[in-house]
């Protein structure tokens, strides 16, 4: 079944873009390398609509790969603002001037030598040498990949390695045998992937057209179409709750020092309890007594000094902090010293509200001392 499909799939595929592919664009057809080049890592991460209004401005600026290398790159950025992903203009520049200067301003028609270069990766080198020099080499975009694993019910997560590296030996094997069919096959892969065999409304889970691989393609046979290909589900970053003490004397905070081996090391914030998972249950639910409280955030030699100094805590804001791999929920209590209570520990301070700016505090922390206007903009550190 797959052998068949293997050997038949270039010229069934090329069939299916002479009649569905998508014409007239302007990239469509070209040889010149350079040309080819601009256009793919234009169309990488830009909708063919605005490619459709921004290449040809782009050409005309930058006609060559001799002007682009020697323009500012002031002038690339300017010319491709509005873009987004502005390495792409800056790689371009780079390899525009890796080209002059190892190439003598040709680009290599190698895949392997065009994958050296700024900003070009395997599968936009296989574009470029199938579409300039007509060599057979593979491409591997997100689209092919799901065009693949669906053919061939390829099971495993897309991004792994051992995934990718089964689709670029079957992305080989598929390639036409004629060097002369390369663009067209390219760019019927392309095409293919962008209009019928799209990511959530393939056109074999619609009636409106006839997929040419319906009967061949595994997924489809085995009902996995929308299961295909698989992505890693990324597992929820644990959550944890803490309570943070804002201590006031008149216009004086109570600062502590982190120690430099915890999260925010060095840094100095508020008063910190011990972070709890969020399922077993926290002071942030209910109202602590004062002596609970401070058990939690302060060293225990300070408590009575404080217990008699201070009023009832007040809830305060409940912030959401996003880390990389938690998300810590913050509840703030209100206390009021009626005392500027010595501490003898050396990593707690007051601090006075105008002195806040000079310090570096954990960003939650900055945030919140700044919506509650303790500290103003003007008076932060960055
Ligand atoms: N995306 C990347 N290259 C493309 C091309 N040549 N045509 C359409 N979409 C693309």
């Amino acid at each position: 079944m797959s052998k068949t499909l293997i050997t038949t799939f270039s010229k069934r595929l090329i069939d299916w873009y002479r009649h569905e592919g998508r014409e007239g664009l302007p990239w469509q057809g070209v040889r010149d390398p350079y040309a080819v080049w601009i256009s793919e890592i234009m169309l990488q991460q830009t909708q063919v609509a605005t490619v459709l209004e921004r290449y040809p401005r782009f050409m005309k600026r930058f006609p060559t790969v001799n002007r682009l290398a020697v323009a500012p790159i002031d002038d690339v950025l300017a010319e491709w603002a509005g873009l987004g992903y502005y390495s792409r203009a800056r790689n371009l520049h780079v390899c525009a001037q890796q080209v002059v200067k190892l190439f003598d301003g040709k680009f290599p028609s190698d895949p392997l030598l065009l994958e050296q270069l700024k900003g070009i990766g395997k599968s936009t080198a296989g574009a470029i040498a199938a579409f300039a020099f007509h060599k057979r080499a593979p491409i591997l975009d997100a689209n092919v990949k799901r065009i693949l694993a669906r053919l061939f019910a390829i099971e495993g997560a897309i991004a792994s390695k051992q995934v990718s590296d089964r689709l670029w030996v079957l992305a080989q094997d598929l390639l036409p045998g004629s060097p002369k069919d390369m663009p067209a096959y390219t760019q019927a892969l392309m095409d293919f992937g962008a209009t019928w065999c799209t990511s959530r409304k393939p056109v074999c889970l619609t009636d409106t057209h006839q997929c040419p691989f319906v009967k061949d393609c595994q997924a489809n046979l085995s009902n996995q179409v929308l299961s295909l290909p698989q992505k890693i589900v990324k597992a929820k970053s644990p959550e944890f709750d803490c309570d943070m003490l804002l201590m006031r004397h008149g216009d004086m905070v109570l600062l502590q020092k982190r120690p430099d081996s915890a999260i925010w090391g060095g840094l100095w914030s508020l008063p910190e309890s011990t972070w709890r998972a969020k399922t077993s249950g926290s002071l942030s639910g209910s109202q602590p007594t004062l002596g609970a409280l401070l058990s939690l955030t302060l060293p225990e030699e300070n408590s009575a000094a404080v217990l008699k100094q201070c009023k009832i805590p007040q809830r305060g804001n409940y912030i959401k902090h996003i880390f990389t791999h938690r998300r810590l929920w913050i509840q703030i209590w209100h206390v009021n010293a009626l005392d500027a209570i010595l501490f003898s520990q050396s990593n707690l301070r007051w601090i006075p509200l105008r002195q806040l700016g000079q310090f570096g505090l954990p960003q939650p922390v900055k945030l919140l001392l700044q919506e509650l206007s303790l500290i103003r903009d003007g008076e932060l550190k960055s």
